[in-house]
């Protein structure tokens, strides 16, 4: 079911905008730093939900990718809900503006208190991926007094269709799933799919909605189909997910079913990557023979996609010479992964030039942590040919949070 791509190592790549804007953004902001871009954030918001004429459909955006509230907003104001996986995810999306009745949660492993924190929050659409959760909320939302109007799906875990995944029901397990949730007074009228993160052959997602739609129909009070996530982007030029293919499809067959099945979209990386870049500048150049080793001053803990899942986002540098250097772009520590960048293509680079790391926007600031004890830099948003300040870089005292000595 996946498509192979060959990447060109060689392959150049533009950046999102002028050098003069980045001067601009590096002096006022200082570097490293996130910038995104709202108008293109639109129009991928646009050209997603134009996609899909389905007409019960719901866009909820998985904020996992990105929790920065300012981006939240614009999400909100596009008409989008929000798609929570912790009780964190939550927290952002109230502050971001968007109502309870917006947000789906899909969760695992939740503790008594995650239970009651999202009862109080009057969060009322969950998927749950254990037959142990769903009894333990059914039952411990009953004694809450919590609404019986609360919207229960199940996770499917189909090693045919989820791959190996530890999250999710079994269908065989989804007789129990609804006696379970019968016997505390609610009923299960959801089936979640979560196809598995960053998968850019259509295909795979259409080939699947027939036996999806007949695994849902094994749940008498089934109404609404959640399709994930997991929707692919094209990182380094790659394989590019077919919204407009994947919007027919599922609208012709949702369309011949006898009644109404409200259907549910949670992109996140195929909705925010492309928007965000961070910028980071040179502050070191040497040469292995022919290979250039760039050090700039930023790390993987700022930007830890390519630590943890092994890949790169694509590097551009505003022109300096037409020369072409195998080079790697490497962090300000002396951590072994500490690369933003392995095997570019690039001129040389000097002292004091700016690059920019594409496709940043999702999984990027997210998933940055204070790992070698550098403080996290500051986002920024561009919209309409102006930049603000979206979150401050932090300074070293962020590194004695909540410590006591
Ligand atoms: C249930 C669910 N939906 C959506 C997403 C977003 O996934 P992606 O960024 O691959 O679209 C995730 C990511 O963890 C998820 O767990």
């Amino acid at each position: 079911m996946t498509e192979s791509v060959v990447e060109d190592e060689t392959k150049t790549y533009s950046p999102p905008f002028s050098i003069a804007i980045a001067h601009e953004l590096l002096s006022t902001y200082g570097s490293p730093l996130y910038v995104y871009q709202g108008d293109r954030l639109h129009q991928t918001l646009e050209h997603i939900t134009r996609s899909i004429n389905y007409p019960h459909v719901q866009f909820h955006f998985a904020s996992v990718t990105n929790g920065n509230i300012a981006l939240l907003q614009l999400i909100q104001q596009a008409g989008w809900g929000l798609h929570a996986n912790t009780p964190g995810d939550v927290f952002l999306g109230l502050k971001a503006g968007f109502m309870t009745d917006r947000i789906v949660y899909t969760g695992s492993n939740l503790s008594r208190a995650d239970i009651q924190q999202l009862i109080d929050w009057k969060i009322d659409r969950f998927n749950f991926d254990s037959l142990s959760q769903l009894q333990d909320f059914c039952e411990y939302s009953r004694t809450a007094g919590r609404s019986r109007q609360t919207e229960l799906g199940l996770r499917l875990n189909s090693p045919e269709l989820t791959g190996d995944s530890r999250i999710g029901l079994r269908p065989d397990e989804f007789d129990k799933a609804h006696k379970i949730a019968q016997q505390q007074g609610f009923s299960i009228t959801g089936l979640h799919f979560y196809r598995g993160t960053g998968t850019n052959a259509t295909s795979a997602f259409t080939q699947a909605i027939d036996r999806l739609i007949a695994i849902a129909q094994q749940l008498p009070d089934w109404r609404t189909l959640d399709f994930g996530g997991g929707f692919g982007y094209p990182y380094r030029g790659g394989a590019v997910f077919d919204w407009t293919e994947f919007g027919a499809a599922i609208t012709q067959q949702l369309t011949a079913l006898s009644r109404p099945i409200e259907l549910v979209i949670e992109p996140g990386r195929s909705a925010i990557a492309g928007c965000g870049v961070m910028l980071a500048k040179v502050v070191s150049v040497k040469w292995q023979g022919s290979r250039q080793i760039v050090g700039v001053d930023t790390t993987v803990a700022n930007l830890s996609v390519p630590a943890v899942h092994g890949g790169y986002r694509a590097i551009a540098i505003w022109e300096t010479d037409r020369s072409r250097h195998q080079t790697d772009i490497c962090g300000n520590t002396t951590y072994s992964r500490d690369y933003l960048g392995r095997n570019c293509w690039l001129p040389t680079l000097k002292i004091g030039d700016a690059i920019a790391i594409l496709d940043s926007g999702a999984y990027g600031y997210a998933m940055s942590s204070h790992f070698l004890h550098r403080p996290r830099p500051a986002e920024v948003l561009i919209e309409a040919n102006r930049h603000r300040l979206i979150r401050q870089r932090e300074d070293y005292s962020i590194l004695l949070n909540g410590q006591i000595f």
